[in-house]
């Protein structure tokens, strides 16, 4: 015994002396303790976890590629750009220009496009991934609603995506403004319009913004605006989401072998974090090909901004047009007199309801809780034909959006169709109203019918069209039964049956208690639920990944 001790300690010492110098220092790197957590025990965590593959799962990827273009770009512009509406005549490249009265802003800006090298595609890198980077968001903010990703643990996360968009939007916003073309130097003045329309404050905020009479110092202020604080909040909010996606795990559709306690997928490292660096690499090469090709806010044709002229045709970048749109859809004349001030409701109406939409949208997990009195965990997500009620919400919500959008190129497509444009408003105040609730009865009946197609698949199989005689003169059809994989896929999860929740606590007043109860069975109403068929022995399912622990 003593020997085969002896001899098991020499070998020890012998694989120790034989190890390279790169091993023992990342065996000394991975004794190091970060933030409590030893980093060899955080390696061995990090590749214990699996990431399940679906395509829901891309546009996080997506978001940070945005995300790190419009940062590098941002930060290499700095270089080059002047943040001052201080006038000075232009003398740069572009022989149009010259010998215009321009603003230093829009004078550097110039400069950057046509006398700096590579300058062209830095701004186009940095203005196309600033309009790929809201588009990315608000997918990932729709499959999360479809999915009722954002239920019980992750409902601070759909706040803070929610908050990352409205993020985005304020930095593509400010950013916009920054060049002092004649397009951006239009949109500030709506947005002077908009400030100076909000009763009693309005005024106050104005100033402050610009500074002075229009167009003030609007770029002094707006540019820390646009590289620090819209930015910084930004980033936050992506760290913090990050880390609260690290600490729930990722949420997993249903399917054969999946529960709440594990994740199926492949590992996070190397597999899904190869797959992501690839994508990664994929949409910034796609970003760069298209700032090198397509152009995008050119400048030089626009012209300096100038407050006494607006340009016709004049469209904002795609994320703020539903804003524009809310403006314009507000019939004419609506400003009442009240308490000796004017109340110019074509502003404030626009405002209270975009507010309220986005209010809404950020309320939803814990409406929905409080509807369903579902307080559980959901790491299985819902098919969204499983939710039809929250489907069918999603659906009108993004006609509602959609509406106030294509409003806000009422021009355009009045042009474009060479119809009037009260005609092409007055459509659109119709569709706003009644598109919604058109989108919210057609889907949820579809989830309905989608339902029932699915609990006869459960129940009787696929057909085949293999007709036999029966013995007794009749025919029948053959009918394949589903393998497990499909079975787990299509039945409705647990978390998607809402009728069997405790009843409601006798604490709330009898009011609410009675909304509480309509408002349920409503949300519940007419779910169709199907016992899947029973197998025969000897049917074959395909392979699946191998689940792992969620914890
Ligand atoms: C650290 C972050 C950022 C920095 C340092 C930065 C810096 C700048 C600078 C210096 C400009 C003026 C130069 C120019 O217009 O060519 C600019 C313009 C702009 N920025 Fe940013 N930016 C940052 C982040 C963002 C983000 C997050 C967005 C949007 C989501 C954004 C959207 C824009 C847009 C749309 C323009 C106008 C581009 C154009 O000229 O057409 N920026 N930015």
């Amino acid at each position: 015994m003593r020997r085969i001790a002896i001899e098991t300690e020499r070998d020890a010492d012998q694989e120790r002396q034989h190890r390279s110098a790169t091993d023992r220092v990342a065996e000394r790197l991975g004794r190091i303790t970060v933030f409590g957590h030893r980093i060899d025990d955080s390696w061995a965590d990090l590749r214990r976890r699996r990431v399940p593959t679906h395509w829901t799962n891309l546009f996080g990827t997506v978001t940070l590629a945005s995300l790190v273009v419009v940062t590098v770009t941002g930060l290499v512009l700095m270089f080059f750009y002047t943040p001052s509406s201080a006038d000075t005549i232009y003398a740069g490249s572009y022989a149009p220009l010259h010998g215009a009265t321009v603003s230093q802003a829009f004078a550097s800006t110039m400069h950057v496009t046509f006398d700096v090298p590579g300058g062209v595609v830095l701004r186009q890198a940095h203005h196309w991934a600033a309009l790929l980077l809201p588009a990315a968001i608000t997918v990932q903010l729709a499959t999360t609603f479809f999915t009722g990703a954002f239920r019980r643990p992750r409902r601070a996360m759909w706040v803070l995506l929610l908050l990352a968009l409205i993020a985005a939007l304020a930095s593509g916003w400010s950013g916009y403004a920054l060049p002092d073309d004649m397009l951006s130097g239009t949109g500030l003045r709506i947005v002077e319009g908009i400030l100076l329309g909000i009763p009693v404050i309005g005024t106050w905020l104005a100033s402050i913004l610009f500074g002075g009479p229009f167009p003030g110092r609007i770029i002094e202020n707006l540019y820390p605006l646009h590289i620090v604080v819209f930015p910084g909040a930004l980033l936050v909010l992506a760290a913090l989401r990050t880390i609260a996606a690290w600490r729930h795990g990722p949420p997993q559709f249903p399917g054969r072998g999946r529960t709440p306690e594990n994740v199926v997928g492949v590992a996070l490292i190397p597999t899904a974090a190869t797959r992501a660096g690839g994508l990664f690499l994929v949409v910034t090469g796609l970003l760069l090909l298209v700032s090198a090709t397509v152009t995008v806010s050119p400048i030089w044709l626009y012209g300096p901004a100038d407050p006494g002229n607006a340009g016709a045709g004049s469209q904002p970048d795609w994320y703020t047009g539903f804003l524009d749109g809310a403006l314009r859809l507000v019939p004419p004349g609506w400003e009442v007199v009240w308490l000796g001030r004017t109340w110019t409701l074509a502003i404030l109406a626009p405002l209270a309801v975009v507010g309220a939409f986005f209010a809404f949208v950020a309320a939803y997990p814990f409406l929905e809780e409080w509807v369903t009195g579902d307080r559980g965990d959901h790491h299985l997500l819902d098919r969204p034909r499983h939710a039809p009620t929250r489907t069918g919400l999603g659906v009108a919500g993004l006609v509602f959006v959609g509406v106030l959008w294509a409003a806000g190129g009422a021009d355009i497509i009045a042009t474009a169709f060479s119809v009037s444009i009260e005609h092409v408003i007055t459509a659109l105040q119709v569709a706003l109203v009644a598109g919604p609730i058109l989108a919210y009865t057609v889907t949820r009946r579809m989830c309905f019918g989608l339902q029932r197609r699915d609990a006869g698949l459960l129940r009787h199989g696929y057909e085949t069209g293999r007709i036999v005689r029966l013995p007794g003169g009749g025919y029948h059809e053959i009918h394949r039964p589903l393998d497990e994989t499909e079975l787990a896929r299509l039945a409705m999860p647990g978390g998607a049956r809402h009728a069997d929740r405790p009843p409601l606590d006798g604490a709330v007043g009898p009011w609410e208690s009675r909304l509480r109860r309509g408002l349920r069975s409503y949300y519940n109403g007419g779910v169709i639920e199907a016992e899947p068929a029973e197998h025969e022995p000897g049917d074959s399912f395909p392979a699946v990944d191998a689940p792992v622990s969620r914890r």
